[in-house]
């Protein structure tokens, strides 16, 4: 018997006379209404029906630990909000988070903290141009960095154009897009812009892109290109920073330094967040030391920073990052197995506690021996020329089937995931073995 789900259709129908699309986040309109959260419970939400699913969302990333925050988080966020919610002046804390980002994270030398990742990425490309004297900034296609005017463009360098109305094309004709994992592409753009082009940004696994796994030696070329014509390297961590390659991050896993750095979700514990760092000489740029202006109200907002700071402390003291990696791991290999005989066209992608199966619409030859553990662009293996390299890639998968059959029939089961099949799918501290063995089952369902 179907769900009931009345609940959430009458807080949908309420919603849509008084917010646009009945939502604050575009992509949370799921169909045909959205699942009402009331409240979480480690690995699971339960709806205003009282509804319980499984979550694979995670709040599109910041909640690590899953959705009961552990003792000495909940406590360290108590306090700062029964101390005063906030100042406008500088606290201890924003001190120590700093000193902790700064402590883990080799490639930075100082933190700016801001309210989202949007802000962080508009920060960054502030100071970029800023520190360069340059305007023109290099992305990837199909690569997201929140909804700011400089990103949000799409086509190809000689034709880039706002991906949305309201942002005027001569914005986006300072913005330069590329394929991801095309080394040529890049060399191209650098030769007849280099000494326009303030940074390349990316991130170092297209993550809301389907995850696309970079080849190897694609962020050495960026980081070589960038040195070979004064561009900055600016490495969007806001989904993979504190989650993929642990403490460390994703350069960290890559073995990449870029300039500049941003993060948000997990930084902030939960809270809104966002954060910019990097090498002190670039991000000593910032007002006040510097000539780029940057500011907020909010920004190092206490009770975010406790919330951050608390999180991350437990995460470095509590084997966090072994649990999600193992069940990242077992979701992976179990989906590889659950599509090898029913859609051996279709790929398992993702890295550490990220994961998703993309519905390919390549004719993969075989899933016979995928690369272990999720797609990892690996010339040796059978598939490697059937999966996902850009983000194009992942747009010519079977999308529709994916938002209208499969997300839907996946809810019904008690399974949360996200909107389309172009967002991560993320693994918390919460989650258990059985839990991935219930998910496994139910993707199994939906392809008997
Ligand atoms: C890589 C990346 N950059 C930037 C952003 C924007 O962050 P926010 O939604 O906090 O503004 C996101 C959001 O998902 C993201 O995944």
């Amino acid at each position: 018997m179907a769900r009931n789900r009345e609940s959430s259709r009458d807080l949908y129908d309420r919603a849509l006379s008084v917010m646009p699309g009945g939502v604050n986040s575009s992509v949370r309109a799921t169909q045909p209404y959205p699942t009402f959260v009331r409240k979480g419970d480690g690995a699971h939400v339960i709806d205003h029906d009282g509804n319980r699913y499984l979550d694979y969302v995670m709040g599109y990333g910041p909640l690590l630990l899953g959705h009961d925050m552990p003792e000495r988080v909940s406590a360290a966020v108590q306090r700062a909000a029964s101390e005063g919610p906030m100042y406008g002046a500088p606290t201890e804390v924003e001190v120590d988070l700093a000193e902790f980002v700064v402590r883990h994270v080799p490639s930075v030398e100082m933190v700016r903290f801001v309210n989202s990742g949007t802000e962080a990425t508009v920060s960054a490309v502030r100071l970029a141009r800023g520190y360069t004297g340059r305007n023109k900034i290099v992305v990837m296609q199909g690569g997201y960095h929140g909804a700011q005017e400089s990103t949000l463009v799409e086509g190809d360098p000689d034709h880039p154009r706002p991906s949305t109305s309201g942002i005027p094309p001569a914005f986006a004709r300072e913005t330069l897009p590329v394929p991801f994992n095309d080394e040529r592409a890049l060399r191209e753009v650098f030769e007849a812009h280099g000494d326009d082009i303030a940074c390349v940004l990316t991130e170092p696994i297209l993550g809301n892109t389907g995850i696309v796994a970079p080849e190897t030696g694609y962020h050495e070329t960026i980081r070589e290109l960038c040195d070979d014509h004064g561009a900055l390297y600016v490495l969007d961590e806001v989904i993979t920073g504190f989650r993929v390659g642990g403490p460390g991050c994703a350069q960290g896993k890559l073995g990449v330094t870029p300039d500049l750095t941003t993060f948000g979700k997990i930084v902030g514990g939960g809270f809104p967040v966002g954060a910019i760092g990097g090498r002190a000489e670039v991000v000593e740029e910032f007002s006040p030391s510097g000539d780029v202006f940057q500011s907020g109200t909010f920004s190092g907002h206490p009770v975010t920073m406790a919330a951050g700071l608390a999180t991350l402390r437990y995460c470095a003291e509590n084997d966090v990052y072994g649990h999600v990696n193992d069940l990242g791991e077992r979701l992976r290999e179990g989906l590889a197995e659950v599509v090898a005989d029913r859609e051996p066209g279709y790929t398992v992608v993702g890295t550490d506690s990220m994961f998703k199966l993309i519905f390919s619409r390549s004719d993969a030859p075989t899933q016979d021996d995928p690369c272990s553990g999720g797609c990892t662009q690996d010339p040796s293996c059978a598939r490697y020329a059937a999966c996902p390299k850009t983000g194009g890639d992942v747009d010519d998968a079977e999308t529709q089937r994916w938002e209208r059959l499969f997300r839907p029939f996946m809810e019904e089961q008690g399974i949360l995931l996200p909107a389309n099949q172009f967002e991560s799918q993320f693994v918390s501290y919460a989650h258990t073995e059985a839990d991935v063995e219930e998910t496994l089952e139910a993707y199994k369902a939906f392809f008997e």
